[in-house]
């Protein structure tokens, strides 16, 4: 979602601020602007659409001034205008923001009233006008956004710049993401530390409620409460936070390419060459756990539902999974000796946040799983378990889908084995199998031809259908969230036995059915659905093992054979043919792949 950057420095600073929207691109946006102070003088450029749009617009009418901030917008409050646009000027302040504000139509009354003139439909507007009215009633600038801030109901990550004030910047933590960066006599503010990486790595993350107040030399942070806070300065890696395609068209094609070494990675952090499991800080005490409940969004959600069937079945503990935007209002009762799991890629998701401060103090443990280890999620829950899956830039979730099923498999290991439902030789037969699932999934990898074909076909459908029975049906979820995402072709999915019960009658020659179903104890189950789809003239694509398509393609439309995999480690498998299908399809329609039209990569409103 929205991006922040913020720049006090020795250079000119229009330029660093695009190159550093560029890096937060990979969050969505629909416009974006920056704002510089020169000579003292606050002066903004804003436009639509890409940042090329804004490069354009800065070539005929410059920018000058060493203070900066930048802001990419994913409209909530007004459409994607020029006028809607950040930064946000009012008087002698400019206000970037990522966010919602949710008493902003009470703040905006309150203004009126006092005769403020109102010129865009965004609650940000009202933290510009806010602070330039207390700045009009006698405050200074720092003070001036201080008393804005504590106004302010919601979630937000803001960066104000003053006129008349080339040497402040004042940034603000409650809700989203922000980071300080320290560079020698530079100051730079960030939504997260893939923006700044190119102008420092020593990040100080905000926390809830912080305030700080930056000059070239110094910042000082207030917190909550109004103390004077000292967070520490970190040192982060460079490479954890490269963008690049790698030579690939897009990055969600890379990141594909990526899980076999990224999977490697998550086992090799959390298996010894032995064969142990081991979890960070002691991890779970599976033995005194009565159930989970599991927590997230989107295709983490879908890794959630995966991870239900493993736990219930091969751990024999009572799972339920919700996703967070329905947990969080529901007010579900959470027994004791309950494990809370939260799965985020970013952990920023405002609602998995939400439900995991629900669950705080009510929940045994509150455990997540998530690729950024600096993220509010991981530092908020009680045990947190990286996935190593590298930053991931495609809007459209893939190596950290498959390294969340990666490390949530060990986790249903892990507490098997501690139940004593599972024995050391089991343990170390499905470990065998984890370890040599890189290069499965390698030979899958190889299947690309076959499903660029498949996908052409599909790209001329108005609807698809995705069915899959047991662990398959998360991964039909997955397909069809996939595919409607980036391809914008609407697909649903539904678990194979549920077909006859409505949604066949949507079943002619005009609509492709994708049936996931390895050779498995439910292959015929699921075959007998397919053969009633093909019965009414539905176009089915099978995606199966070998095995399975020598029983079954008779018949069917397309099929793409996946390589023998262990039973338990086959919905991990079968995401690379959801992911490709879905990759090629876009590409066939021309769609934009890795920033698909009104998504964000980091859903910090709910
Ligand atoms: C789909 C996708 C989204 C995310 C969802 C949760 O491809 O990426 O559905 O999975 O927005 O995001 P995180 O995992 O960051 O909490």
């Amino acid at each position: 979602m929205c991006g922040i950057v913020g720049v006090l420095g020795g250079h000119e600073v229009a330029p660093i601020l695009v190159e550093a929207l560029k890096r937060l691109e990979y969050r969505g946006y629909d416009s974006a602007g920056i704002a510089t102070v020169n000579a003292g003088k606050l002066e903004r450029r804003r436009a639509v659409g890409k940042l090329v749009n804004l490069s354009d617009l800065l070539v005929h009418e410059p920018l000058a001034g060493k203070s900066g901030i930048g802001h990419t917008r994913w409209a909530t409050h007004g459409a994607p205008t020029v006028n809607n646009a950040h930064p946000h000027q009012a008087g002698k302040v400019a206000v970037v923001h990522n966010g919602i504000i949710e008493n902003f139509r009470e703040l905006r009354a309150e203004l009126a009233e006092a005769g403020v003139q109102f010129v865009t439909d965004t609650d940000t507007e009202t933290v510009a006008l806010m602070t330039h009215h207390y700045m009009t009633q006698g405050a200074g600038p720092v003070e001036a956004a201080k008393k804005t801030i504590a106004r302010l109901h919601g979630a937000f990550a803001l960066a104000f710049l003053f006129d008349g004030h080339d040497d402040l910047m004042i940034g603000a933590r409650k809700g989203s993401p922000l980071a300080v960066g320290h560079g020698t006599g530079e100051m730079f503010l960030g939504s997260d530390a893939i923006a700044l990486s190119p102008l420092t790595d020593r990040i100080s993350y905000l926390e809830e409620g912080d305030i700080a107040v930056i000059t070239r030399t110094s910042v000082e942070i207030t917190d909550a409460n109004g103390s004077l806070a000292n967070r520490a300065i970190k040192t982060i890696q460079i490479d954890a936070t490269r963008v690049d395609k790698g030579g690939h068209k897009h990055f969600m094609a890379k990141e594909i390419a990526e899980q076999p070494g990224v999977i490697g990675q998550a086992l090799s952090h959390y298996v010894t060459d032995a064969g142990e499991i081991i979890l960070p800080d002691g991890g779970v005490d599976f033995t005194k756990i009565d159930r989970i409940t599991m927590v997230a969004c989107g295709t983490a959600f879908y890794a959630c539902l995966v991870a239900k069937y493993w736990f219930e079945q091969v751990a024999r503990i009572p799972v339920e999974v919700d996703v967070a935007s329905e947990f969080r209002y529901r007010e579900p009762p959470i027994p004791a000796n309950t494990l809370a799991l939260f799965v985020s890629q970013s952990g920023e998701t405002a609602d998995t946040l939400a439900a995991l401060r629900y669950c705080d103090g009510k929940a045994q443990r509150t455990l997540s799983v998530i690729n950024v280890p600096e993220s509010s999620i991981a530092r908020e829950s009680d045990l947190s378990l990286p996935i190593y899956a590298g930053v991931e830039v495609g809007v459209a979730s893939t190596k950290a889908f498959t390294c969340q099923l990666t490390v949530l498999i060990l986790l249903v290991l892990k507490a098997a084995h501690a139940r004593g439902e599972m024995d050391d030789a089991k343990l170390a037969d499905h470990i065998s199998a984890l370890r040599g699932l890189p290069s499965i999934i390698n030979t899958a990898l190889e299947q690309n031809e076959t499903m660029r074909e498949a996908a052409f076909k599909l790209s001329a459908a108005r609807d698809v259908l995705f069915l899959g029975r047991g662990k398959m049906y998360p991964l039909a979820l997955e397909g069809a969230l996939k595919l409607k995402e980036i391809s914008y072709i609407h697909a649903e999915a539904y678990a194979s036995g549920e077909l006859k019960h409505g949604p066949i009658a949507l079943v002619d020659e005009d609509v492709p059915v994708i049936v996931m179903a390895p050779r498995d104890a439910l292959f015929d189950k699921t075959v007998s659905n397919m053969q009633e789809v093909m019965a009414r003239n539905g176009k089915v694509i099978l995606i199966s093992d070998a095995e399975g398509l020598a029983e079954a393609s008779n018949g069917v439309w397309s099929t793409i054979e996946m390589p023998k995999v262990a039973d338990l480690l086959t919905p991990i498998l079968y995401a690379i043919p959801a992911q490709l299908l879905a990759y090629h399809t876009a590409v066939a329609k021309g769609t934009d792949v890795d920033q698909p039209r009104n998504l964000a990569k980091s859903v910090t409103v709910e």
